[in-house]
């Protein structure tokens, strides 16, 4: 049946401003990393991409190497979207990124303008769109000229292929750097897009090439912030404190980088129950404590969470109804993460 989206979408969801731009994103947005490839059902995928639009999602976050396997999850967005969504492209914010491996040969990964301009051409004729909304170089590249990847940004988007540009994985001093051109040529940078959770803050460790941490030079370069793997692939919730699910990314065993057994380690596990006690006492679920506590930092526009089904994606919905956190439960959340 043709999808209609629900009327009162725009009423169960905030929007934060990326940094000082004209563009405001849901403080949860939905990424496609693990979940949207093969060989899952489509019908989940559809399912699960109404549910975050009924309710305010707005921003759908891909890359060119989503799946498993590569490139799949774009092509799977491609065709719901071509059923569900095209009506509303004004209303949606797709983003796609380069960086990681693609294709054999010098020109299929890392930070080339060659790589990078092939690679939207690509992602664009996937999903089946004449533009993405934000274009991102996924990680930094030690070989290619800054100025190199930050020109094809810039050209993307005078292009028109891509209405935004952004980063994701850059360190700090890097990341101003690539502020800075980006600005001089004229297509400033919409937004970084780091990994950040409780189990893993790099982002707040200070970095002495420019004596501040990440979100400190994010703020003052007037640059957003949303940040990924807020739940640890599945760490932070309460999923893995009695065993392994079958069905859960762990359980799967996908390729890739995803969460494996490896990542189960008992120290880890034991803080997380411990986590869970205070998230049970704020009337939340380990996963709404977790994406709660990233929120209440103002510098994060967005949370970028994946899901495996509409439940767990309406569950982690809810978690903006309770981001204030007491001194007493801030401390003892420290004391755990210690
Ligand atoms: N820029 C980058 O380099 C980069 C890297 C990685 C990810 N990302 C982006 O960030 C997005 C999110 O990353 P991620 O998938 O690692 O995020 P995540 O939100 O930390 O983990 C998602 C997993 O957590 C579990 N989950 C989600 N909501 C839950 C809930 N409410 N209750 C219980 N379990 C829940 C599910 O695990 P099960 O599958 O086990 O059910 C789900 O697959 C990606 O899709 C991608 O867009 C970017």
């Amino acid at each position: 049946m043709s999808y209609v989206a629900a009327e009162d979408r725009y009423t169960k969801m905030q929007y934060r401003r990326s940094g000082k731009s004209g563009l405001l994103l849901p403080s949860i947005s939905l990424g496609l990393w693990q979940n949207f490839g093969q060989p899952d059902d489509m019908n989940v995928y559809r399912q699960t991409l109404r549910t975050a639009f009924d309710n305010g999602i707005t921003h759908f976050d891909l890359a060119n190497n989503y799946g498993p396997p590569v490139g799949e999850a774009e092509i799977n967005f491609g065709k719901i979207y071509k059923e569900d969504f095209i009506a509303y492209r004004d209303e949606i914010i797709i983003a796609t990124k380069a960086g990681y491996y693609m294709w054999p040969g010098p020109y299929g990964e890392w930070g080339s303008k060659k790589y990078l301009t092939s690679s939207l051409d690509q992602s664009l004729k996937r999903m089946g769109l004449d533009y993405v909304d934000v274009f991102y170089h996924h990680r930094p590249d030690p070989n290619t000229p800054l100025e190199e990847s930050m020109a094809a940004l810039d050209l993307i988007v005078r292009q028109g292929k891509a209405l935004y540009a952004g980063i994701s994985n850059y360190p700090a001093d890097t990341a101003a750097e690539a502020f800075k051109i980006l600005k001089q040529l004229g297509t400033p940078c919409l937004i970084h897009q780091p990994k950040y959770s409780m189990l893993d803050r790099w982002v707040e460790k200070k970095n002495d090439a420019v004596n501040k941490n990440l979100l400190e030079v994010v703020d003052e370069n007037g640059v957003g912030c949303i940040v990924f793997s807020p739940l640890a692939q599945g760490l932070l919730t309460d999923k893995y404190l009695k065993g392994i699910p079958a069905d859960s990314r762990v359980g799967r065993k996908l390729p890739n980088g995803a969460l494996t057994e490896n990542g189960l380690d008992e120290n880890v596990l034991h803080k997380v129950a411990a986590l869970n006690i205070i998230a049970q006492q704020r009337n939340q679920t380990m996963a709404q404590m977790a994406i709660a506590w990233l929120l209440k930092d103002k510098r994060i526009t967005s949370v970028l969470v994946g899901a495996s089904s509409s439940q767990q994606l309406l569950n982690s919905i809810a978690a903006a109804n309770n981001i204030e956190f007491s001194n007493e439960e801030l401390a003892a959340i420290e004391e755990i993460l210690k």
